[in-house]
């Protein structure tokens, strides 16, 4: 399998346990009496082995935008009460939603990407493709924001180009565009099994795909629905100036699009000086404010992904905050 195909098939694998439980407790070099956020909660796997590390002094802040996954994750971590903070919000206003949770500085963050298993088993959000549930794939099904149904019934082929190509890096898309605007003019393409078995048909050999056909599809889509990828930026910026100096960034992505964001904005704060080369003394005066704590991304060891086969395609990037 390609490595591209790899890396976009898991995001519609249902995750049965918390992906680098293990590397990421030990990334985050967790005190007892700290501050940790994790802005992804999900089902709260990690949320709750942070906690059980934290002492009565230690608070975990928690957020995830799916109400229902707040709801959730609220009983898990009843057994901790004060210990454990949970805030429904979308992480790209990190910095907001911890002064709301009363939190000026905090000593470690997560981000876990994408979907959980729950918005995938339940699927009313018709994120997989044999969903009979309507196109939305709102992780925040409260948000104001067109769903999937909507840009693929209404958005025009230079948007579904753009957002196949972008999203999906998608090589096929003429097809795939083509037969969405010829089957919309017949009739709305309402659900997610109907848009993925269109794809299907639009792509000949399809059915010899290693992968799903309509996976890159499917995940262009989420992204686009749900703004993904500018929501990680913005939340990696805020939730980096809310790090304590010595405090850990710690992201899990499953996509390439996601772990170069990752990659490239940590380069960027590791990097000193920025002047031009022919600059005779620098000018810029910055200095470097983060060091990689590993070079390469962690990925699961063999015996993980053999348990959980989800989580063939995670790569762990981490963080230290060095200055501000
Ligand atoms: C992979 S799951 C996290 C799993 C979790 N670490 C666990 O142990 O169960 C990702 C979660 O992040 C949420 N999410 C994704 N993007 C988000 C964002 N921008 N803001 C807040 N929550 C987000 C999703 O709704 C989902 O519940």
């Amino acid at each position: 399998m390609s490595d591209g195909a790899r890396e976009v098939a898991c995001p519609l694998t249902v995750r049965h346990e918390p992906v680098l439980l293990e590397e990421i407790l030990a990334a985050l070099q967790i005190r007892a009496a700290g501050i940790y956020v994790d802005c992804t909660l999900g089902g709260g796997g990690h949320a709750e082995k942070i906690l059980q590390q934290l002492s009565s002094d230690g608070l975990l802040i928690g957020f995830d935008q799916d109400a229902e996954a707040i709801v959730r994750v609220s009983r898990r971590l009843a057994p901790f009460g004060s210990r454990a903070k949970i805030v429904q919000g979308n992480f790209r206003h990190v910095a907001a939603l911890l002064k709301g949770a009363g939190a000026d500085r905090v000593d470690g963050i997560l981000m876990d990407l994408g979907l959980s298993r729950y918005q995938l088993e339940g699927d009313a959000g018709g994120f997989s493709f044999q969903s009979e549930a309507l196109l939305d794939m709102r992780m925040n099904r409260d948000a104001s924001i067109p769903t999937a149904g909507d840009l693929i019934n209404g958005g025009d082929p230079k948007t579904l180009r753009k957002i196949l190509v972008e999203y999906g890096e998608e090589k096929r898309w003429r097809s795939i565009v083509r037969a969405v605007v010829k089957a919309r003019e017949q009739a709305p393409i309402r659900t997610a099994r109907q848009l993925a078995d269109l794809v299907v048909r639009a792509l000949p050999g399809a059915r010899r795909y290693r992968i799903h056909p309509a996976t890159r599809t499917f995940q262009a889509l989420r992204i686009a629905v749900n703004d993904e990828l500018n929501a990680l930026r913005e939340g990696l910026q805020g939730a980096f100036h809310r790090l304590n100096p010595g405090g850990r960034l710690c992201v899990i992505s499953f996509h390439s699009l996601e772990d170069r964001i990752v990659k490239q904005y940590f380069q960027t704060l590791e990097k000193g000086c920025v002047c031009p080369p022919a600059m005779p003394v620098c000018g810029c005066g910055k200095t470097p404010s983060l060091r990689r704590v590993h070079r390469r991304p962690i990925v699961p060891s063999p015996a993980e992904v053999q348990r959980n086969p989800a989580a063939r395609s995670a790569r762990l990037r981490t963080g230290e905050k060095l200055s501000e």
